[in-house]
């Protein structure tokens, strides 16, 4: 079994997705959910999920002891971010090369960095009237959303769309491809998914 760590920090509805994908895997297991927000939504996600969670507070994310053991010790191969909002440490990238991967809701370069998440790109995108956004899916380094691009998928933005429109519209490509890229990524798959453009993805 390839065993998985999902870490975030907020509501969790990637989380639950992969978890849900995963279910029934053969060679794949969703092992833990990791979060450093003792309040994130993730958690109550993981109970229903009876996934076990694991909190790791954000004073300990500096101590290798306190974040590497946990990995080590549950057996983790894979790590995957799914709205974790803390830079990964560089001890933690050094110990899974090429085996941690994030979701970025815009087209990477455009619109990521610090300060890049949540709300604060789809209003980006808005307020430069861009004709389109979509996700990315890359593996992580020590650079916010830096990392080798491993998947892209777009949707248009509508004129007079808001930032809440075009949040549902790149959070319908979150659920529908980070489960098969993660699938991929864990050698349970051959190849990556197909980006379909979506015309209308709230249709
Ligand atoms: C997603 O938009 C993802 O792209 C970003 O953080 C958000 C997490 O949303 N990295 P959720 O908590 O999975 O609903």
């Amino acid at each position: 079994m390839i065993r998985i760590a999902i870490l975030a920090s907020g509501s969790g509805s990637n989380a639950e997705k992969i978890a849900e994908y995963f279910q029934n895997h053969k060679k794949i297991r969703v092992a833990a959910i990791v979060t450093n927000n003792p309040n994130a939504g993730v958690i109550d996600r993981a109970k229903r999920l009876e996934i076990p969670t694991k909190i790791i507070p954000n004073k300990d994310w500096t101590h290798p002891e306190r974040v590497l053991d946990f990995f080590q010790n549950s057996k983790i191969d894979l790590i995957v971010l799914a709205g974790f909002l803390r830079l990964i440490p560089g001890f933690l990238v050094e110990a899974y090369p090429r085996h941690i991967v994030n979701i970025h809701p815009a087209l990477l370069p455009a619109y990521g960095g610090k300060g890049m998440y949540g709300m604060n790109v789809h209003r980006a995108v808005c307020d430069n009237k861009e004709t389109e956004s979509g996700i990315t899916i890359h593996l992580v380094n020590e650079e916010y959303d830096r990392g080798e691009i491993l998947f892209q998928a777009r949707c248009p933005v509508d004129q007079g769309d808001h930032p809440e429109e075009v949040q549902r519209k790149v959070q319908v490509l979150e659920h529908r491809y980070y489960p098969m890229v993660v699938e991929y990524l864990a050698g349970g798959t051959e190849r990556l998914p197909h980006p379909e453009y979506e015309k209308d993805p709230l249709s």
